[in-house]
């Protein structure tokens, strides 16, 4: 892939075999003309993530470059910023006795927004603090993972959807936390989502599963359950994946729509992280047409 040519001197590296790309020399105190953001944008969709390196940013920045990739989705979460609610704050440190940020998030490979209706487009999350080991993200292509899977499993799924459950699930994701109220159930119904889903910038197909996924619609729960499994270790294959060790100042761009993430740990006792993240509104996921 050719990098292009921008106007404000930013450079393009990708990481890996079309996905990923570090984007080098972008500076949000100045405008940023809109056919260098075209680019960006371009990159986004034909990398799936991108790496901002020494990225200076404050929220309001922050808020601004967001929205330029879509409409912003607000988590429906106590740990936004005050002043900015549309930025979610990622942090385990206490003010006045109480936490102000999300702790340990997102730690099974997932998209964000999986189990809801309309899953979140986009994330850009932002290292403010950076522990100095530890604590990074992965990320797993779902186009490729589609690309390799055995036909016996593509004929398996196709014109299939699987079924998204925190009711299922959150037991088996949050067993230090409380069950679900019954007020809180019936706000996160089951939802159903095509296993084999069009990206609707690119067109490309591929394969939708996540921790939330349970089993499969229209096959008996037992063998949906252990199909959902299958998919869900093909998913992992390290052929797909990518590990980001995060530096101070980094954001990373990713597309939910086509791949997977997963936080790792890091030693809480004894670094500070401080994070910051936007998170891009979705639609309603589409079903790929057979091959
Ligand atoms: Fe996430």
């Amino acid at each position: 892939m050719n990098s292009p040519n921008f106007a404000t001197g930013i450079e393009l590296k990708p990481i890996g075999q079309g996905f990923g790309c570090e984007v080098i020399g972008l500076d949000l105190s100045a405008p940023l003309p809109e056919s260098d953001f075209a680019r960006i944008r371009q990159a986004w969709y034909d990398h799936s993530f991108l790496v901002f390196r020494d990225l200076g940013m404050n929220p309001e920045q922050h808020i601004a470059f967001t929205r330029r990739l879509g409409p912003l989705h607000i988590m429906e979460r106590e740990f936004n910023l005050p002043d900015h609610p549309e930025v979610m704050v990622i942090a385990k440190e206490e003010r006045d006795g109480k936490p102000y940020g999300s702790r340990r998030v997102g730690l099974g490979w997932h998209s964000d927004g999986e189990d809801k209706r309309i899953p979140n487009a986009g994330s850009l999350l932002y290292g403010l603090t950076i522990p100095p080991e530890g604590g990074d993200t992965m990320f797993a292509d779902m186009y490729a993972a589609y690309a390799a899977l055995p036909q016996r499993l593509k004929r398996a799924i196709q014109g299939r959807r699987a079924r998204f459950s925190r009711i299922d699930m959150h037991h088996v994701h949050y067993p230090d936390l409380p069950a679900l109220t019954e007020a809180q159930k019936r706000d996160r119904p089951d939802v159903f989502h095509p296993l084999v889903r069009q990206h609707p910038r690119t067109g490309r197909s591929s394969l939708f599963v996540g921790r939330w996924a349970r089993d499969v619609e229209g096959k008996p729960s037992e063998e949906g359950r252990v199909l959902m499994e299958e998919l869900f270790a093909f998913a992992q294959n390290e052929a797909f994946t990518y590990r980001h060790r995060w530096r101070q100042n980094d954001a990373v761009l990713w597309d939910n729509r086509c791949m997977l993430h997963r936080a790792m740990g890091y030693d809480e006792e004894r670094y500070v992280r401080h994070m910051h993240r936007t998170t891009i509104e979705g639609d309603v996921p589409r079903m790929a047409a057979p091959e």
